[in-house]
């Protein structure tokens, strides 16, 4: 029986940090608020896009797997915010690396992308279609973010992290997977003007305009997250109890707290990023699986639940046995560029009709055409 055993980690967040009081300057919002409603104290601008956050992760996970680039098999781009839609991220990253035999995909099912890839992954090392993968999380939400909604401008950051599985005959890695879609209610979780369908509807491409029921996803995420945990355990022949460590999505407290309860894993076994880096959708689940192990709170053998949800709306559940190894087998030498602005400075720059990076707006993929001009929306077909 071949396993996908998970031998490398690595993450990259943004070094611009926004606070809740950088948000109330230009929104009707407080800390308090935020706070109390969601956990959140900050989250994460990034300066470059997402191709580099990804590049800069990856790198890091193959070099603690001590793979070389040239040996990966599959590359898998988890992410609702690639950099264009031809070509794709995946191969962005797989030129970035000199990972030239790899196959590149991206996979989007927004906040699940990460996992959605994992499970895609890992079958095909199970059933040996490649030997190895390379999986990454990554968004730049700021980007597409409405910034005049306080609605949904307070609850995204940017980050990314990668994961490497490769082929063992140990019973580690990803052990098992439940994938669901809430598709009834795709309406509630949108983000108009991103994607080719709305330039027939009158939006120009890259005006974006979230449709978010904060409330309805709330409780749809607590009932399929709670659901996907107890099916992916009893899947798997695993008592709650037996669980290490849960490592959940982290769109807000409230969420996570109602879906241990429902999971019956008591709070002290969740591992928590979302007070200092908010929901960075396809981003959360790596960054904190690799803090978790970086923090000791993984050990050898720890059996990890996540379950997750997102636009689609889809979610997940996934339980992974960690192998013998916590340590990286090395370091990278791959750094981010220096940033020089502060993450207001940036956020105030994509609010404004500015290019984000400095550099002229034309040569940008159109979705970076972040600011919100008013737009009539027109009705549902
Ligand atoms: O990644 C997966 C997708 N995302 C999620 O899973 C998010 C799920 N939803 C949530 O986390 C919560 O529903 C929110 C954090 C989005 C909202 O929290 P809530 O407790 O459900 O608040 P609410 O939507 O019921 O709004 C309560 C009040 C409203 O004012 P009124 O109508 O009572 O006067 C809102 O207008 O809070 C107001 N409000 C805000 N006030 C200050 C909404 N956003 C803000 C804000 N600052 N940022």
């Amino acid at each position: 029986m071949t396993y996908a055993a998970l031998t490398g980690w690595g993450k990259c967040l943004p070094p611009a940090i926004l606070s809740n009081d950088d948000l109330s300057t230009f929104l009707d919002t407080t800390d308090e608020w935020i706070s109390t409603r969601t956990g959140m104290k900050a989250r994460r601008i990034s300066h470059v896009g997402s191709i580099e956050l990804a590049t800069v992760a990856s790198a890091r996970a193959l070099a603690c797997a001590g793979l070389d680039p040239g040996e990966v098999d599959l590359i898998v781009y988890g992410s609702c915010s690639g950099e264009e839609q031809i070509p794709n991220s995946a191969s962005g990253v797989q030129v970035a690396l000199g990972a030239r035999r790899a196959g590149a995909m991206d996979v989007n099912t927004a906040c699940t992308s990460f996992l959605y890839g994992l499970t895609s992954a890992a079958g095909m090392i199970r059933s040996g279609t490649i030997r190895n993968a390379l999986v990454v999380g990554v968004e730049v939400i700021s980007l597409g973010m409405d910034w005049s909604n306080r609605n949904v401008a307070v609850l995204f950051g940017d980050g990314a992290a990668a994961v490497v599985l490769q082929a063992s005959d140990q019973e580690e890695g990803l052990l098992g997977s439940v994938l669901g879609c809430d598709a009834e209610a795709r309406g509630i979780l949108r983000v108009r003007g991103l994607g080719c369908g709305w330039a027939h509807r009158g939006i120009p491409l890259g005006d974006t305009l979230w449709d978010f029921d904060g409330q309805e996803i709330f409780k749809r995420a607590v009932k399929a997250m709670s659901a996907a945990s107890v099916e992916v355990l009893a899947r798997c022949g695993v008592a709650p109890e037996q669980v290490d460590l849960v490592v959940p999505h982290q769109a807000n407290l409230r969420i996570i707290e109602a879906v241990a309860k429902y999971a019956r894993v008591p709070m002290e076994k969740v591992f928590l990023t979302v007070q200092k880096y908010g929901n960075m959708s396809a981003a959360t689940v790596p960054v904190a699986l690799v803090e978790a192990v970086e923090s000791g709170r993984i050990q050898a053998g720890s059996l990890v639940l996540m379950p997750a949800f997102g636009g689609g709306l889809t979610w997940c559940a996934h339980l992974l046995r960690w192998g013998s190894r916590v340590a990286p087998l090395a370091a990278s030498g791959r750094e981010l560029p220096p940033c020089d602005r502060t993450a207001l400075e940036l956020v105030n720059a994509i609010r404004g009709d500015q290019d984000p990076h400095g550099r002229s707006r034309e040569g940008l993929a159109p979705w970076a055409y972040a600011e919100t001009r008013g737009t009539a929306v027109p009705a549902e077909p």
